[in-house]
């Protein structure tokens, strides 16, 4: 079974909000919808109603496992720091940088699973970038670009100085979410292609302060992933 994983932006498409199945696992409550196969899970639940340092990403990616969900794409609204990717591209993520703190981020955490190192050399799926990739292609877009997705813990939005010191680091975009996601992803032994819109240009990077797309915007790039990432799960094995 093959799911997406939708935040900002996309948590309004009725995909991400209607008919959603509520399941309870050890870790706590999850909810997700499931059409034609393809399994829906709002990391934020709709209406955004959860911030991103209170998602309980430990109970969305075991309610995936618990679904033999084994491959994954996940959807990023992001603020950019290099023109790599500017407002309103998307592209595929390539690396991430971790700097969210206090969240559940492992399944073995020493108490309910005895401590595990898991290696993340390859933090996404190749094979399922590529597909992504080529079903990109194929519908008329440009080669994706890949980026370098730092994740704050918010919720508030970072100085101009954070955003300096992380482009430093080499991250082309920030947000929130992902590197939380992908930690327990790959723990959970799901493939994961993680693909980020940009909404903004991060802190300090727009004489005008942070100033997001129009919501007409957001909704048309959100439907845009939604399609390639339907047409990308066609195109691969099930
Ligand atoms: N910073 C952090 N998260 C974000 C941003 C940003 O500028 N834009 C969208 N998510």
């Amino acid at each position: 079974m093959k799911a997406i994983i939708g935040g900002t932006g996309i948590d309004g498409d009725r995909r991400f909000s209607e008919g959603m199945e509520w399941v309870v696992n050890r870790y706590g409550q999850a909810m997700y919808s499931v059409i034609d196969g393809v399994v829906f899970l709002p990391r934020h639940a709709p209406g955004h109603a959860i911030p991103p340092h209170r998602i309980n990403y430990r109970a969305n990616v075991q309610a995936l496992a618990d679904l033999g969900v084994d491959s994954v794409i996940s959807i990023y609204a992001v603020g950019s720091i290099t023109r790599r990717m500017s407002p309103g591209r998307f592209g595929l993520v390539r690396d991430f940088i971790d700097f969210a703190f206090g969240r559940e981020n492992t399944f073995y955490d020493g108490v309910e699973a005895p401590a595990k190192h898991t290696p993340f050399v390859t933090p996404f799926d190749s094979a399922l970038k590529a597909a992504f990739a080529r079903t990109a292609i194929e519908a008329g877009h440009p080669l994706p670009v890949e980026t370098v997705y730092i994740t704050t813990n918010g919720p508030r939005l970072e100085t101009p100085a954070e955003i300096e010191a992380f482009r430093n680091m080499g991250a082309d975009i920030v947000g929130m979410t992902l590197a939380t996601e992908a930690e327990l992803l790959m723990e959970a032994g799901i493939r994961n292609a993680a693909v980020a819109y940009s909404i903004n240009w991060a802190a300090g990077l727009d004489a005008e302060g942070v100033s997001f797309l129009e919501d007409e915007s957001i909704r048309r790039l959100s439907d845009t992933l939604i399609s390639l990432a339907l047409r990308t799960f066609s195109a691969i094995p099930s």
